[in-house]
């Protein structure tokens, strides 16, 4: 039996907000932020690319899906610091920063995706030209250069 997208998109709320939250209570390991750091971009990624655009077909779900890809464009800028700071294999304490901010911002942009968004994910069915969610996790790294929608402009 294969997962549902809402069991999918949700379980890797729990894996990011445990990677991410064990840096800023000094429980986790720098593996796991940087796991939890890269599936965020990609978790982003597959969100606005792939099934955003289904469920937008959904009149009803548009204030929603707006404050979704605002709450991304906020937590995009300290997705970037991290993972250069991961690159540059900056000591933890540099990463706290950013660690602490995606936290905030995920303890209150998870739950709100969960009940607005992710409880019509399954409206996304894979086919010939989609792609399952679980397979684009699987087998997809992100186009070099994407960035979110709402990402604020580079310095
Ligand atoms: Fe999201
Ligand atoms: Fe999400």
């Amino acid at each position: 039996m294969s997962t549902s997208n809402q069991e999918l998109l949700a379980g890797q709320h729990r894996v990011m907000e445990l990677g991410i939250g064990g840096l800023v209570d000094g429980s986790g390991s720098r593996e796991e932020l940087s796991e939890a750091v890269y599936l965020l971009r990609r978790h982003i990624y597959v969100e606005e690319a792939f099934l955003f655009p289904i469920i937008k077909q959904d009149q009803g779900r548009w204030m929603a899906l707006a404050q979704m890809q605002s709450d991304h464009g906020d937590m995009w800028p300290h997705i970037e610091s991290a993972i250069y700071l991961l690159q540059a294999n900056a000591p933890l304490d540099d990463l706290f920063p950013a660690a602490q901010a995606m936290l905030k911002l995920l303890e209150v942009h998870d739950q709100r995706e969960e009940t607005a968004i992710y409880s019509v994910a399954d409206r996304y069915v894979a086919d010939a030209n989609y792609p399952s969610l679980e397979s684009l996790f699987a087998a997809t790294e992100i186009p070099p250069g994407w960035r979110c929608l709402r990402a604020p402009e580079q310095a």
